[in-house]
């Protein structure tokens, strides 16, 4: 059966071949403020019938703060800390397609237990896409400086070797998301076909 989801077409076939190879693990969105990992994630889980979680929301949720009022109140080493513990808490629960924070992937601890329970995919989106995107809301304490544009190219120069890391990488000039979960659902695909060919021949 071919199932139509907000604009783009794949099959039960490919849904069913995700879950399947999968087993426990969960899919790990990974990737800069703005890229689209949260509602890409809600739209990719529906498509594969798989339950979202959103690490910066559990973070909200489990502190009883905004991010901003936690980066207030405590600093960014205090937020990390919490992240990472949230993000493995997560983990536990696979599987599952889990969005991250923009930072989350940075720290090695954060990376290990992704790659120990779940499968990273870095969304790699143009900066002008992302400023785009940021600029319409103001709950990001990483982008309250004079520049955030420059503060985001930074960010990127930093990161970028680090979101390479990820198990796929998903490219997209525009970000438009419909485009984005196919191309993630191809990537998922060609991934874990990949790799039960290696553990067939192995
Ligand atoms: C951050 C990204 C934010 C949030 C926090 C820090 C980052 O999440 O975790 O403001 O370091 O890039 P999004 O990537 O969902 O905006």
């Amino acid at each position: 059966m071919v199932e139509i989801m907000s604009g783009y077409q794949t099959n039960n076939k490919s849904s069913n071949l995700i879950a399947e190879h999968l087993g426990k693990r969960s899919i790990v969105l990974v990737g800069m403020m703005g890229c689209g990992k949260s509602s890409v994630g809600r739209r990719l889980a529906a498509h594969i019938h798989l339950p979202f979680a959103d690490a910066d929301d559990e973070i909200e949720r489990a502190a009883g703060k905004t991010i901003p009022e936690i980066f207030a109140d405590y600093g960014e080493a205090h937020f990390r800390d919490r992240e990472c513990r949230i993000i493995k808490r997560i983990l536990e629960d696979g599987p599952q397609v889990i969005a991250t924070g923009g930072g989350a992937f940075m720290r090695v601890e954060t990376r290990e237990a992704i790659a120990r329970h779940g499968l990273s995919i870095w969304l790699k989106v143009e900066l002008q896409v992302l400023i785009e995107r940021v600029s319409r809301r103001n709950d990001r304490p990483l982008l309250n400086t004079a520049d955030p544009k420059l503060t985001m190219q930074k960010l990127m120069d930093e990161r970028y070797p680090v979101y390479k890391l990820a198990d796929i990488t998903v490219e997209s000039r525009s970000g438009l998301q419909d485009d984005v979960v196919r191309d993630v659902i191809r990537g998922l695909n060609r991934y874990l076909t990949a790799e039960t060919e290696i553990k067939e021949q192995s």
